[in-house]
């Protein structure tokens, strides 16, 4: 079974519509797929799938841990796909005891189906963390917003620092050695990764090669999501670049998916998008995704980093079509008069008052800046 951890960093950056929509892509795939809100405190995903008033979630099952997980787990409707739901009433992940976090994690290890799909949260918590890698392969979704990518950044710092705690058995010389860099507060905070690791190898190389290994293992997907226009697929670069420098790790490019308003009509109706409009371009790339997951588990991983660039290139292509797509659907909602040219009239008028307050603001802070060359401030 490939589990697929679906994380972030930050709340809103298409998460939980990403962890459904390749649920419900993979299983009409013709695989066997399961799709677990691990949300705690904040689920949601049951809403994109259009199901209500479930009665038992995780947090049913967290009061009787030793019960198997199959007994909170429902048919969805969609052929070859099962749901365990979150809970919205319980506190959340963070307050989930290592216990029962531990046992969690080998209840859905335990599970039988070629795909299981876990929604995580927003934030970086070690329940977070340790979700997450439960498999080398979770993906990580970011929009093109700086906030978004600084915080996919932090995110992955993180998972990559739990990583080699829990890697290292805690009395081993390397293990004790990164307890006594925590002590000194900031200089785990400050420390590069390869800069640490070759500190490890140093120490104890023993247990040095458990961690490497499972370093080697350690390579996230990412996902681009709510692009605007082709340019925004380039924002990614510089997060793929910090990971390789400061993280040592490379950071594959699963594909990009542009903001869609039909997603808002989708979710109203309480239909994953992909079931509500499969031709949208928002589905097409869901589903695309999906297959290039299919793809990578059957031929295997990119092993070079230039298939890794491939990858990179792939998506900036993919951004060039999709957004041609949406242009295209644009055409053909005119041509069926869906869509008249007073609406058309309508939306260049608004977007000639965005632009004209995009300029104010951009003249604002070229004075600002000016000003600020001038005082001599240079940071
Ligand atoms: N590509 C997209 N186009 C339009 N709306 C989107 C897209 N991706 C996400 N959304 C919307 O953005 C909001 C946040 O998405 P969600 O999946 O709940 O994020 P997260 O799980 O990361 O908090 C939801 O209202 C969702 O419908
Ligand atoms: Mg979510």
């Amino acid at each position: 079974m490939r589990i697929v951890p679906v994380a972030g960093g930050k709340g809103g950056v298409g998460k939980s519509l990403i962890a459904a929509n390749l649920a419900v892509a993979l299983s009409r795939e013709g695989k066997r797929v399961i799709l677990a809100d691990l949300d705690l405190g904040g689920s949601n995903l049951h809403l994109i799938l259009g199901m209500r008033n479930l009665k038992h979630g995780i947090g049913t099952w967290l009061s009787h841990s030793r019960r198997p997980l199959e007994e909170i787990m429902v048919e969805t409707g969609y052929s070859g796909l099962r749901f365990i739901a979150g809970d919205a009433e319980i506190a959340g992940i963070a307050n989930l005891p290592a216990s029962q976090k531990n046992m969690l994690i080998r209840r859905l290890a335990e599970l039988d189906a070629d795909f299981l799909i876990l929604d995580l949260g927003a934030g970086t918590h070690f329940n977070v963390l340790d979700f997450f890698l439960i498999s080398g392969r979770g993906i990580v979704a970011t929009t093109p917003t700086p906030t978004a990518t600084v915080n996919a950044y932090l995110f992955l710092k993180n998972a990559v620092f739990r990583l080699i705690q829990i890697s290292l058995p805690r009395k081993s010389t390397a293990g004790e050695y990164l307890a006594s860099l925590h002590k000194q507060k900031d200089s785990l905070r400050h420390a590069s990764i390869p800069q640490l690791m070759a500190n490890i190898g140093q120490v104890d190389p023993h247990s040095f090669d458990g961690l490497r290994a499972r370093m080697q293992g350690f390579r996230p997907r990412l996902i681009l999501n709510m692009l605007e226009d082709p340019e925004d697929a380039e924002k990614v670069n510089g997060l793929r670049r910090s990971c390789q420098q400061y993280l040592g790790i490379e950071l594959e490019h699963l594909g990009i998916i542009y903001r869609d308003d039909i997603q808002d009509t989708a979710l109203s109706s309480g239909l994953p998008v992909l079931v509500y409009k499969p031709r949208a371009v928002l589905s097409q790339a869901v589903a695309r995704i999906a297959a290039k997951m299919v793809q990578l588990d059957r031929d295997g991983e990119p092993e070079t980093w230039p298939a890794i660039d491939a990858g990179y290139r792939e998506a900036g292509l993919e951004a060039e079509a999709d957004f041609a797509g949406k242009i295209d659907y644009v055409q053909d909602l005119m041509n069926s008069g869906a869509l008249s040219t007073g609406d058309l009239i309508e939306t260049i008028r608004s977007q000639q008052i965005e632009i004209s307050h995009l300029r104010k603001q951009n003249t604002f802070y070229k004075t600002r800046l000016v000003q600020a060359i001038q005082q001599g401030y240079t940071r």
